[in-house]
């Protein structure tokens, strides 16, 4: 099988960490050609922090690690400090990372190594806003048809929003960048509330990964019980909702999903519902297909994937 080439947008976060290592635990189907940090659950000073925290817990000091935007396209920040805690990865204790990020900004890193490769061969996985790949397709409109695929974690359809009642965070942070992807013709496969609130972090599952006795397993349960917490008190749910890793899930056995191919697009005006992402679901406008929306996934099947990749680490 040829690895697939991949770059991941990304803001860490707990559940980005997991996704994060569900890649590196991939080395036999994943080539990850660069990592990219992006303003999101905190400032861009933390998530490219942790970026290289995980990075190098994953036995990757390597890695590449690219700075990107410090802020929406035009609009003020908003962070989730309630939910990811005060440096977007509180949970475990981990020393300050060795690795340091590369001069070259992570805009600049997209549009280079999307002109470099060949056509249709590199893949871009967003666990955050959006905002990075807007300002590379904004700067470098030539490289929308070099891009195989656009797998996301945003959105939702019938779960609502996570932030407002109608938006998801990765959306509606920033919405206007979310309506350039949309509106870019790349392939787009979104993973939204709505397969994702089917991932919970249930005791059994956790304990499946706390078993593998490893150093990154056990980070791993230590964040991932810092960023339950969360929906466990607010919701009195089993375990939180475990988003990002469904990207990369995505990459390694599609098969896990379900969805349907359909046009998605960004409200970016109204105050009550801006970020949300209007799903045709039903086909009842005219408005050509640009996505697949993801409705469904093998909970199970993912938690085994996850738990066999983060051992491999
Ligand atoms: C998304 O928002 C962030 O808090 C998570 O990391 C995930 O990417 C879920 O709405
Ligand atoms: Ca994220």
């Amino acid at each position: 099988m040829q690895r697939r080439k991949i770059i991941i947008d990304t803001d860490p976060g707990q559940d980005d960490a997991a996704a994060l290592m569900l890649a590196f635990g991939s080395p036999d189907e994943i080539e990850i050609l660069g990592l990219t940090a992006v303003a999101g659950n905190v400032p861009l000073s933390f998530t490219s922090r942790n970026l290289r925290i995980v990075c190098e817990l994953c036995g990757h000091p390597e890695a590449k690690v690219y700075e990107g935007a410090l802020k929406p396209l035009n609009r003020p920040q908003v962070t989730a400090e309630h939910v990811h805690g005060k440096t977007g990865l509180d949970g475990a204790e981990l020393p300050e990372p060795t690795m340091l990020p590369q001069e070259q900004n992570a805009i600049d890193f997209i549009i280079e190594t999307l002109r470099r490769e060949p056509e249709g061969t590199v893949t871009l996985c967003t666990l955050g806003p959006l905002t990075n790949i807007a300002m590379a397709l904004t700067k470098a409109p030539d490289i929308a048809p070099r891009v195989k695929e656009l797998v996301m974690m945003g959105g939702g359809f019938s779960e609502g929003g996570n932030i407002t009642p109608a938006a998801e965070f990765n959306i509606y942070v920033d919405p206007e960048a979310a309506k350039i992807v949309f509106g870019a013709g790349i392939p787009l496969v979104i993973m939204p509330l709505d397969v994702t609130h089917q991932l919970l972090t249930r005791k059994a599952r956790v304990e499946k990964i706390a078993a593998l006795g490893t150093r990154p397993a056990q980070v791993l349960v230590e964040w991932l019980a810092f960023f339950e917490r969360f929906d466990i008190e607010k919701y009195g749910s089993d375990g939180g909702p475990l988003h990002d890793p469904t990207v990369i899930a995505y990459l390694l056995k599609p098969e896990l999903f379900s969805g349907r191919e359909c046009n998605v697009e960004i409200e970016v005006e109204s105050e009550l519902t801006v970020g949300m992402t209007v799903v045709d679901w039903w086909r009842v406008t005219d408005r050509k297909p640009n996505a697949t929306f993801m409705r469904t996934v093998d909970a199970d099947g993912f938690f085994e994937l996850l738990t066999e990749r983060v051992g491999r680490l």
